[in-house]
Parts: C-alpha cells; sequence; structure tokens
C-alpha cells in the first residue's frame, strides 16, 4: 500500500486530481515559492531553481487556475510579467568600449598567440617582444572615471557598450580613491570587482544566520564572484559598506594623457596614483618566461586568498597594443590563459533533448547534482549524436564532468566499470521530441559533408525553435529590451500574445485597445476591474511594471543595424558577422535588397557578399536562405514597420578612407597586410578581397599582380604603399 501522503503536500498530485482545497492550498503554496524564484533571479542575480524548474512551477499553477477559476489568488503569479524590471541602476555609457579576452587552453595556444602578434606586426623571430603576465581575477570588471583628479563615475562593464552607474556603491570601497593627485585631467581606470574566500564564507555564515528571519532576501552566495556582482548591485548603498569589496587595477579606457609607453609602467603609474596591483604581475621577455610564470601563479593559486581562474598576457608596448588594436569584441594584444577545468564523478541519470533557434537538436545530461569547483552542477552538455556514440554514454552511466570558469559543463568521460547492467545503448531521436517534424544532418555546401548536428525540420511550425527565436530577439547583444527577458518571452508565447518580434512593439496599443490585458490585477470576483469609493477604476497594482516595460519596448524602436540584423537570428550571423554586414552595406535595406538578389549567385550581388572579408559561403547561404523564406520576410517587414535600424555608423567618419571600399595586394613594406586591412577598417573603411567596379581604393605593394591589372581595367584608383601610410595616419 502507498504510504499516506502528508496532509499538506499537494505537490505530486497531478492538477485533474486536485479537490478545491488542495487547489487552494497549492495555489497558496505556488505564489510562494514562484516569488520568492524572482526574488532570486532578479533582485539577488542568484537563480534559486532551474529555468525549467522554474517553468514547471508557473505552468502548474497556470493549469491549476484554469481548472478552478474561482481559486485563482489575488497576488497569483500568473498576473506577473515577472519581477520588477531592472531599471534600478541608471545606464552609462563607455567612452571606450570594455572590451573582454579571448582564452588559450595549453602551451601550444600561447605559442600560437606570440606567433599572431609576432606575424600582424611584422617582427621577425629575434626581435624583441615583451609581455606582462597577471592573474586573471575572477570578479567583476569595473571602469572608473576620474575628471579632475576627482572621481565622477564608476560604471559595470554590461554589454561592454553600455554598464550600470554603480558610482554610489562604488564609494563604499576602501580600495578605490575618491581623489586622485597627479592623474591626467580625464583618467579612466579599469580593474576587477572582487570578494576574499574568507570573507565570503563569513558572509554567507551571517547570511544564513539571519535566514531565519527573512529567509527570502538572504540567501546565501554561490561563490565569491555572485557575492561581489551582488554587493555591488545592490540598490542600497549601506548594505554595499556593509560587504567587504575590493579592487585591483589593471586596465584603463579614455585618457587625456597618455599614461606610459608599456603596460608595465602604467600599472607602476596606478600604483603611485593610490590604486591596488597585483603583485603577481610580472614582465616576461619570452613565452618561456610567461609560461613558468603561469605555472608559478597556478601553484600559488591555492594559498592567495582569493578566486582567480587563469593568467592574462598583454603585449607590452603600448604602441604595438595600438597598432594591433582589436576584433569584434577583444584585443588582439591580449589573451587569457585559463587554468585547467574542474572535474566531478556523478550519474547520469537521463538525456533530454534541447531544441534551439536554428532547430539543433542538443543533447543534455540530466545529473545527480555535484558540487565542482564551488558551483552545484545538475546538468551537462553532451554535445551531439556523435559525441554519444564515440563515447557510449549512456542512461545511468557513472560519469566525469568539467566545469571551466563560465563555459557550460560537459561530460568527458564514462566509467565503464560502473555501468549498470541495465544501461541501454542510447538511440539519437530521429525525430524532433516538441514537435515531431523529422530531424536530420544537414549537408554543408562548403565541404559537401553531413553536419554533425541533428535539426529540426519544422521551422515554423516548431514550438521550441519558435520561443528560442524570440528570446534571441530580446537577448543582450540584440534587442535587449529591459524589463523583456527570457522568461516573459516564454510566458507571452505561451499565452499566444507574442508570437513574432513584431508583437513586441504592438503591445502597448493592444494593452490601450483592450485587446490583451497584462494588468489582471485587482479584478473584482466577477472579474471586473476593482473600482474606488467613487466609482472610479482603481489603478492595478502592477502598473508601473507594465509601464516601465512599455518604456522599456519604446526606447528600442530606434536601434543600431547591427543590433538589428544579429536579432533576426540568421544562421551563421551572430554578432560579428552582423556587424560585418552593417558596416558594408551601410543600412538595413541595403542589406535586405542585396540579401534577395544574391539567390543568383552568377549576381554581382553574390559576389559582392562573398568579397566581404570574413563572409563565406556558409554566411552567405544562411542569409539567403532567411530571406528566401517568406514567412522570414514577412516577419522582417511587419518588424520594420514597428523599428527604425539605424544608419551603420561610420567608425571613424573624418577619416579620408571612411565609407570606401578598399582592396590590399602584393607585398606591403612597412606594415603587414594584416595590419594594413586592420588599420583600414579602424578607419572605416570596407576592405574586400577582390576588384570589382565598387572598389575606391587598391593599395598596391610589390609584386602585385592580376587585382592590379584588373583594377587598371576598371579606372579604380591605385595607391602606393606611401600613398596608403599617409592616408593611414589619421
Ligand atoms: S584585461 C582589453 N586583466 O577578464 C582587456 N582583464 O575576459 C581588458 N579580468 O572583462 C581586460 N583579471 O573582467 C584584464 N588582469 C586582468 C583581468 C581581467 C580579470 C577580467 C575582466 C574582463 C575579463 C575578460
Amino acid at each position: 500500500m502507498a504510504a499516506k501522503k502528508k496532509a499538506e503536500d499537494f505537490s505530486s498530485i497531478p492538477v485533474n486530481k486536485l479537490s478545491p482545497e488542495e487547489a487552494a492550498a497549492e495555489l497558496e503554496r505556488l505564489a510562494e515559492v514562484i516569488t520568492r524564484a524572482d526574488q532570486a533571479y532578479y533582485e539577488h542575480d542568484k537563480p534559486a531553481i532551474t529555468d525549467a524548474q522554474y517553468d514547471a512551477l508557473r505552468r502548474r499553477n497556470l493549469l491549476i487556475e484554469k481548472r478552478f477559476p474561482k481559486l485563482k489568488r489575488k497576488d497569483s503569479p500568473s498576473d506577473k510579467v515577472g519581477a520588477a524590471p531592472s531599471t534600478k541602476f541608471e545606464k552609462s555609457k563607455h567612452a571606450v568600449p570594455m572590451l573582454s579576452l579571448d582564452n588559450a587552453f595549453n602551451d601550444e595556444d600561447v605559442f600560437d598567440f606570440e606567433k599572431r602578434v609576432r606575424r600582424f606586426l611584422g617582427l621577425g623571430e629575434d626581435e624583441k617582444l615583451a609581455f606582462t603576465a597577471e592573474p586573471k581575477i575572477d570578479g567583476l570588471s569595473l571602469n572608473l572615471r576620474y575628471e579632475g583628479g576627482a572621481l565622477k563615475v564608476a560604471a559595470t562593464r554590461g554589454d561592454g557598450e553600455t554598464g550600470e552607474n554603480v558610482t554610489g556603491n562604488v564609494l563604499t570601497i576602501g580600495d578605490i580613491p575618491t581623489a586622485l593627485k597627479a592623474a591626467p585631467d580625464i583618467f579612466e581606470v579599469r580593474g576587477e570587482v572582487y570578494m576574499s574566500l574568507e570573507e565570503f564564507e563569513a558572509l554567507n555564515e551571517r547570511l544564513e544566520r539571519d535566514a531565519g528571519e527573512e529567509a527570502k532576501t538572504h540567501e546565501p552566495f554561490a561563490n565569491p564572484r555572485n557575492a561581489a556582482a551582488g554587493s555591488l548591485r545592490q540598490l542600497d548603498a549601506a548594505i554595499t559598506a556593509a560587504r567587504p569589496l575590493h579592487f585591483f587595477a589593471y586596465a584603463w579606457g579614455e585618457v587625456s594623457k597618455p599614461l606610459a609607453e608599456t603596460q608595465w609602467d602604467a600599472i607602476q603609474r596606478f600604483k603611485k596614483l593610490g590604486f591596488k596591483i597585483n603583485r603577481l604581475a610580472k614582465r616576461c621577455e619570452s613565452v618561456d618566461e610567461m609560461l613558468a610564470h603561469y605555472r608559478q601563479i597556478e601553484a600559488e593559486r591555492a594559498t592567495l586568498g582569493y578566486d582567480i581562474d587563469g593568467v592574462v598576457y598583454k603585449v607590452d608596448r603600448l604602441d604595438y597594443q595600438q597598432r594591433l588594436g582589436y576584433v569584434s569584441r577583444a584585443p588582439r594584444w591580449a589573451i587569457a590563459h585559463k587554468f585547467p577545468a574542474e572535474k566531478a564523478t556523478t550519474v547520469l541519470e537521463k538525456i533530454d533533448i534541447q531544441v534551439g533557434r536554428t532547430g539543433k537538436l542538443t543533447p543534455v545530461a540530466r545529473l545527480t547534482p555535484v558540487t565542482v569547483g564551488g558551483v552545484v552542477v545538475s546538468n551537462a552538455t553532451l554535445h551531439n549524436a556523435d559525441y554519444i556514440e564515440e563515447k557510449d554514454i549512456r542512461e545511468g552511466d557513472t560519469v566525469t564532468i568539467q566545469r571551466a570558469g563560465d563555459v557550460i559543463p560537459q561530460v568527458v568521460e564514462v566509467l565503464k566499470e560502473k555501468r549498470p547492467k541495465s544501461a541501454k545503448k542510447y538511440v539519437f531521436p530521429d525525430h524532433c521530441p516538441v514537435c515531431g517534424s523529422h530531424a536530420v544532418n544537414e549537408v554543408n555546401p562548403n565541404t559537401g559533408k553531413a553536419d554533425v548536428d541533428r535539426r529540426c525540420t519544422g521551422g515554423l511550425v516548431c514550438g521550441a525553435q519558435a520561443v528560442e527565436r524570440l528570446k534571441h530577439f530580446v537577448s543582450r547583444l540584440a534587442f535587449d529590451i529591459e524589463g523583456l527577458g527570457e522568461k516573459q518571452i516564454a510566458a507571452f508565447h505561451e499565452e499566444g500574445i507574442i508570437k513574432e518580434p513584431a508583437d513586441i512593439f504592438t503591445l502597448r496599443a493592444r494593452q490601450e485597445a483592450d485587446e490583451i490585458d497584462l494588468y489582471r490585477y485587482d479584478l473584482d470576483d466577477k472579474g471586473e476591474r476593482k473600482k474606488d469609493k467613487n466609482g472610479k477604476e482603481k489603478p492595478p497594482t502592477n502598473q508601473k511594471s507594465v509601464q516601465n516595460l512599455f518604456d522599456g519596448i519604446d526606447e528600442r524602436r530606434s536601434i543600431s543595424t547591427a543590433r538589428f540584423i544579429n536579432a533576426l537570428g540568421i544562421r551563421h550571423v551572430g554578432e560579428t558577422n552582423a556587424r560585418l554586414f552593417a558596416n558594408h552595406y551601410g543600412d538595413f535595406n541595403a542589406f535586405y535588397s542585396a540579401a534577395l538578389k544574391a539567390r543568383d549567385e552568377e549576381s554581382e550581388a553574390y559576389q559582392d557578399m562573398l568579397s566581404i572579408d570574413g563572409v563565406g559561403a556558409l554566411v552567405a547561404r544562411g542569409v539567403i536562405d532567411f530571406f528566401d523564406e517568406e514567412h522570414n520576410r514577412d516577419a522582417v517587414d511587419h518588424l520594420l514597420k514597428e523599428v527604425t535600424p539605424e544608419k551603420a555608423e561610420t567608425v571613424n567618419a573624418s577619416s579620408a578612407v571612411a565609407g570606401k571600399t578598399m582592396v590590399f595586394t602584393g607585398t606591403l613594406e612597412t606594415m603587414t597586410r594584416e595590419e594594413a586591412k586592420a588599420r583600414a577598417q579602424a578607419l572605416g573603411a570596407k576592405v574586400s578581397g577582390s576588384i570589382s567596379a565598387k572598389t575606391d581604393y587598391l593599395v598596391a605593394g610589390l609584386k602585385a599582380g592580376s587585382k592590379l591589372k584588373k583594377a587598371e581595367e576598371l579606372g579604380v584608383a591605385v595607391l602606393t604603399e606611401a600613398e596608403w601610410a599617409k592616408l593611414a595616419k589619421g
């Protein structure tokens, strides 16, 4: 006989079996649990439960309400768009973007990095090339702007272009001087805010002790980095003040006067100005020396008292840094050499299939939760069917998983000796688990080989793809709409309020026309808005968050062409390629019509697209196929009625080559071709690989061949290297 259930616990009873009393109790429990999860997620930056668990709770709540509409609570979570949007801090645009770093995972990657730098700069093997090596602090980066020696603005990194203004909180951090003597008039210093391990433990103990009284708002942090982030992003500066935060300076943004000639001297300058710099920073003259210092830091890691996750190498000479510049979001002159991933052993309970926005079926391992490097892991990626096949991964297996910094944990090994007899070989589905369409391995046009990934062919009919595309649309590097995150999108999609991107922009109008009701709050028993004594409708309690949402949406009615293109979720077109297209075509409509013309591979439009440095046949195919689909064109057309993509800014509008299309050929003597191209791009030129009637300049070095001939035939202006060098100076 089944054990009798505890009186209050109805969570395992299916919705259609609940009695009204049980349903009421369940709704009460769900309201509480969901509110707590929202707070943990939105206000404390620390999800208490997984997204899947959260969605399941919300779904159950909704189903119970559907079955017992009268029992719906006034504080029902289904009336909330989500927790309060994080309009908590003012935005702050960085004068100089805050970049991230490329990673090296082993010695070879570091040797390659050094070779790349030498090649770009055209340095011979015996020419001197020094680097600095210093710990990569596992905290959050911060930009401090001083004007006339006074701290004016402190901002978090945000998306690299715009962060949050946290000045008030930063004033409480002891390591950060509020006034500087002998600094340039405009001086931006950058570094890492972090919490020591000891202080992190103490803080968590304190939070746990207080948890009795106020369990909801005082949950412990998962690791020191979250603790530092959570503490810095407190609305109440008094709370930040009570949390021990520290700061190491290691970089800079806008400065009105050069700081030094080398990275090393710049850091020493920080020290003189009163900032803490890391004592393990070292100047190295060779890769061998860099690697030796890496091992040294790795050996000291456990006794440092704060978390680091690798070593950062930076080219020492600042004139070299300047010439190397950056690609996308990472400098060519620096790299982060990561420490090896941490591993743990656990049981793989089940293999689930997730369907992404492009239909890709990704197998996910559901694990018995295990702690890896201080973080509880219960899911890991299994990559694709081949990976499972190769390692013969089965449900029920004991497996080794690894987690490297911020990367998704992965299953790396199966302990076959621990395999239960009943474990069966995993059969990868040939149908989409969400919509039931066939799942196939596509053929890559470049290689003619079948792709390793299996994809759902359901396109628009696949609910999973639709939701994932919408989530991508609002993601941080795309539309990034304040108050409209993944959860709200999923909820709106499920309710049928948002089916395609344009629907986001009609929410306000539809609300005003009473076609939808985002304020289903404060309704009376008859389902009507509550009235006050005078018979006037009471303002709904969540009016503010809905208004904030509308405002957040309106703010994005004008958006950069690069973000707009990225948001569309075209196969093989992410942030970097979206930027290439935006810069090449200048505005969205030019890109759109070129994509339609490029359907014909013989066309000039197709050749022109391929001439973009960095765009190959696969990417072009992605674009063409996307606009070939009528439903995609419809979705874009609807969206263009609501949103205006801004003309792409020319990076350096004042330069002589801004907006011009340039081709480089032959051997250059004063800089490598790679540097010349990068320089041209930094000056706002479009660099192309082939000559056409659209080419404005050909820069011809020594031994220029067929390109020079073609340029002369087409009457394209040809520059010598000296003429180019003059333009490139600025
Ligand atoms: S230099 C242009 N140096 O790592 C390069 N970054 O993945 C700017 N970080 O956002 C960064 N320690 O938050 C640099 N010694 C160090 C660092 C460091 C930690 C972080 C920083 C940055 C991230 C890049």
